[in-house]
């Protein structure tokens, strides 16, 4: 083995090794000297009572903050949001953690190796990676979806899961995304991956692609009109058929507490003939710490004299749900907004 690669592999076993409960774990442990004084001498392994009574500390924790921000009549939403954003995050991570002690979260070698030399995220393109596992975890749910005959469509893919797909899959994997250096990295390592320079803002989805894919993945935007321009260009690739899904990963707290608009999402998507088939909440786990994106979060959050706030500030990780979304098969959209929509949202 030759000096580099040794390297590469050493690096590689040094990712493999870095879990997220490495960070999660000491986190944590700042919440419960915070609330409790100590750290319960059983965490994660007490028993369901403990979790609750533990839980619920944190809980109503986190909602002192939110009801002491809710007293001050300066703030912004997106003050609100930054807030929220840190304790619902920091909620889940306790969450997870009591649920999963031990295993849970690791990453495969491949996977880590996969995604290891990807380039850095990029915060004007709404870029923030989640977990290599979270990654994996996902392409899993679409594999239970696929056969070697199906077609699977990434937008946007800074997760790199057409990469991941293209090691256990033998069918056809297309990737449409802004950023050249992530359709580079896909194609250099999964040359049969056709990537798609496309901007799903403002640009279309070739026609000769509309209504072929049996599986569609994306993490789209946060806020409602560029959540949309991304939904709306899945919906046009899917087949119409009863087992073609949706994949994607969304935290609803932007569309609650920023934009008020979660109920208009919910009813937009029925309108469309598309029904949540499954929801996982906090399926992903992103990356906080260091970020371009965290940065932004802390120049918002409001000065309020708790310190359980500026624990919160150090919340390692972020979440996301994964909705898997089918054709409601007796609530389809007609055939005429079908065209338009088609229309608009196609090269
Ligand atoms: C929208 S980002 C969101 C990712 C992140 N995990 C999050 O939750 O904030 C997902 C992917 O979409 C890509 N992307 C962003 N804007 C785009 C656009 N206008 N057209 C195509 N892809 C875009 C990004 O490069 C990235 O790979």
């Amino acid at each position: 083995m030759s000096h580099a690669n040794h390297i590469e592999n050493s690096e590689v076993m040094e990712l493999w090794s870095h879990n997220p409960r490495e960070q999660i774990r000491p986190f944590l442990h700042d919440v419960f000297r915070c609330l409790e004084g100590e750290i319960p001498l059983e965490w994660p392994l007490c028993d369901v009572k403990e979790y609750a009574r533990l839980y619920r500390a944190f809980y109503d924790g986190v909602n002192e903050i939110y009801d002491a921000a809710d007293r001050m009549r300066s703030l912004t939403p997106r003050m609100h949001m930054a807030l929220r954003l840190m304790g619902e995050s920091a909620l889940y991570l306790m969450k997870h953690d009591w649920e999963h002690p031990r295993e849970f979260h690791q990453p495969s070698a491949q996977t880590v190796e996969l995604v290891a030399h990807r380039p850095e995220a990029i915060l004007d393109y709404d870029q923030l990676y989640c977990t290599p596992e979270s990654s994996q975890r996902r392409i899993e749910r679409v594999l239970q979806w696929v056969t070697p005959a199906s077609r699977v469509m990434f937008l946007g893919d800074d997760d790199l899961g057409s990469l991941l797909l293209s090691r256990c899959f033998e069918g056809e994997i297309f990737v449409a995304e802004l950023d050249q250096r992530l359709l580079d990295y896909v194609h250099e390592r999964a040359p049969d991956v056709t990537t798609l320079p496309i901007d799903l803002f403002l640009g279309g989805i070739p026609k000769s692609l509309l209504r072929t894919f049996d599986a569609v993945v994306l993490d789209p935007p946060w806020d409602h009109y560029h959540l949309w321009c991304f939904l709306y260009k899945a919906m046009i690739c899917l087949k119409r058929s009863e087992k073609a899904r949706i994949f994607m990963s969304f935290c609803p707290l932007y569309l609650e507490y920023m934009q008020r608009k979660k109920h208009v999402f919910e009813r937009r998507l029925a309108s469309w003939g598309l029904q949540i088939d499954q929801l996982t909440p906090g399926f992903h786990m992103y990356s906080l710490q260091g970020t371009e994106f965290m940065e932004m979060v802390h120049s918002f959050v409001p000065d309020i004299e708790l310190p359980l706030l500026n624990i919160l500030k150090n919340v390692p990780f972020g979440f996301s749900h994964l909705y898997e979304l089918r054709w409601n098969p007796s609530a389809q959209p007609g055939a005429l907004r079908s065209r338009l929509l088609e229309w608009w949202h196609s090269a």
